[in-house]
């Protein structure tokens, strides 16, 4: 919203939410996320064309567009628990819509929801309407978490569903005409309803099978003696798969991939399709796995223990330059150090104590709902501690995990870290990011994934 402030100056944009610290937050010097870049435009357009606001009934009365962004949690309970998305923020946002408006709107789905939500969607706003007509669109987001202005200012493509009727072209063609203003239009497809929606879901699943597949292949590097990086190279290079997001890693994570998935799965199990569901369970399962093989490598390297060894984690983000920490492998990977009562200690440039404390205490799913309605654990978690650098973090440690590819980790004096560790001196690298061949060098017993081991580790075999 704030790079539509930017780019039309012409549109009074509105960012409306029900929590008061939230935008209290948006309105502040400290925005509640860290994405680079942000801060700048949405300094330069506040109080112009662009403002935050909790009074939600009059912001979308007075909106002739209206964009809907609510979260989309995985059900934990009742029907499709662990699969299907909940619906119960967006059905109540579009009965408020309905509640509060008073001229014709066009309602734009902005979460991401499973397909035929629209639908859904539409059914409530006309049996509410009093008159007033709804035109509904799916305009799915494809950025990228960390680089999200740059991939606003020049999207790959820019997707708009409607309705195949005159007054569904119309509305499409009203937001086209706002997306216009920056982006070429042979960049914006536009699509019906169901496309759109499903297209997100699609993208999603081929991005995550990408990692997985070079993280299935990571496993039988290390078991051959072949070098991840050098596949994935050699693979990416054939124009018809790119070399983009090949990077074998601990996993992935972030707040999308796995629940677009699991919700993939459920469409795919309730349109009576078990083999097409079972086929992308396997991108999720392959994720779970490459998080489990991390930490019994962990474990089995340390001599089959880390009980009451300090790890140093390096990175708890899902990924570099966000602060983000919603399904991040380092929930899974320090939830299982933890199970084999480690002693943690973390460093991360943007996430807090309270966050991590938070994460590592909550329930997997339970994030997404909003803030006031998460269950809280009152307990922290007393294994965990949490420090302001890398240094802290790693003194005295038996080993070093990054989960994280900070670019700062990359620059890191390793002789001192290693000076200062418990021998013989761990390094795990979930993201390839360090010089393997220095750190082995300065005396570290060195794991970096998909890589060929250490003799070290070959004389220790993890088993999942
Ligand atoms: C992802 C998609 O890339 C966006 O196109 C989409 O709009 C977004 O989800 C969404 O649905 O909102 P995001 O989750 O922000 O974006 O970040 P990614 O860059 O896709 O990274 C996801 C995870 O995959 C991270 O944990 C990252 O470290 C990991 N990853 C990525 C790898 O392990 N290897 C790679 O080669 C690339």
């Amino acid at each position: 919203m704030a790079v539509i402030a930017l780019k039309c100056p012409h549109i009074e944009v509105a960012v409306v939410d029900i929590s008061v610290p939230r935008i209290n937050a948006w309105n502040s010097d400290q925005l509640p996320i860290y994405e680079p870049g942000l801060e700048d435009i949405v300094k330069q357009c506040r109080g112009k064309n662009l403002f935050f606001s909790t009074d939600v009934e009059k912001h979308v009365r007075e909106a002739d567009i209206v964009f809907v962004s609510v979260n989309t949690p995985t059900k934990t309970t009742g029907l499709g628990a662990g699969k299907a998305a909940d619906l119960t923020y967006w059905e109540s946002a579009a009965r408020m819509i309905a509640d509060v408006s008073a001229s014709d709107k066009i309602v734009v789905e902005k979460s991401t929801v499973p397909v035929k939500t629209a639908e859904a969607i539409e059914k409530i706003l006309m049996h509410n309407s009093k008159g007033i007509k709804f035109q509904i669109l799916s305009n799915p987001e494809f950025l990228a978490e960390g680089t999200a202005i740059a991939d606003l200012f020049n999207p790959d493509r820019v997707l708009i569903g409607g309705r195949e009727t005159p007054e569904g072209f119309n509305a499409v063609q009203t937001l086209k005409e706002v997306y216009a203003n920056w982006v070429p239009e042979d960049q914006i497809i536009t699509t019906n309803l169901w496309s759109a929606e499903l297209s997100k879901l699609a993208a999603n699943a081929f991005l995550a099978q990408r990692i997985s597949s070079v993280n299935a292949m990571s496993a039988l590097c290390e078991s051959t003696g072949a070098d991840v990086t050098q596949v994935a190279y050699a693979v990416g290079t054939d124009s018809r798969i790119g070399p983009k997001f090949l990077n074998a890693s601990v996993g992935f994570g972030g707040s999308c991939f796995q629940k677009d998935i699991l919700n993939l799965v459920y469409i795919c199990q309730c349109n009576g399709l078990p083999e097409v569901a079972e086929y992308w369970k396997q991108v999720i399962k392959i994720n779970d796995y490459q998080k489990n093989r991390f930490v019994n490598r962990i474990v089995s390297s340390m001599f089959n223990t880390v009980s009451n060894k300090k790890v140093a984690i390096l990175g708890f983000a899902f990924k570099k330059d966000t602060g983000d920490t919603r399904e991040t492998p380092a929930i899974d990977v320090c939830k299982g150090l933890l199970g084999d009562k480690a002693q943690i200690s973390i460093y991360d440039p943007q996430v807090t104590e309270e966050q991590i404390q938070r994460d590592l205490a909550m329930k997997k799913f339970d994030w997404d709902h909003p803030l006031h309605l998460q269950p809280m654990s009152p307990t922290t978690v007393k294994q965990v501690s949490v420090k302001w650098d890398a240094y802290e973090a790693t003194k005295d440690a038996h080993a070093v995990c990054v989960l994280t590819e900070w670019d700062e980790f990359k620059s890191l004096d390793y002789q001192k870290i290693f000076d200062n560790m418990q021998k013989p001196a761990f390094i795990f690298d979930g993201r390839n990011v360090l010089n393997v061949d220095k750190l082995r060098e300065i005396g570290f017993i060195v794991y970096s994934i998909g890589k060929p081991l250490d003799a070290w580790l070959k004389d220790m075999p993890a088993f999942v």
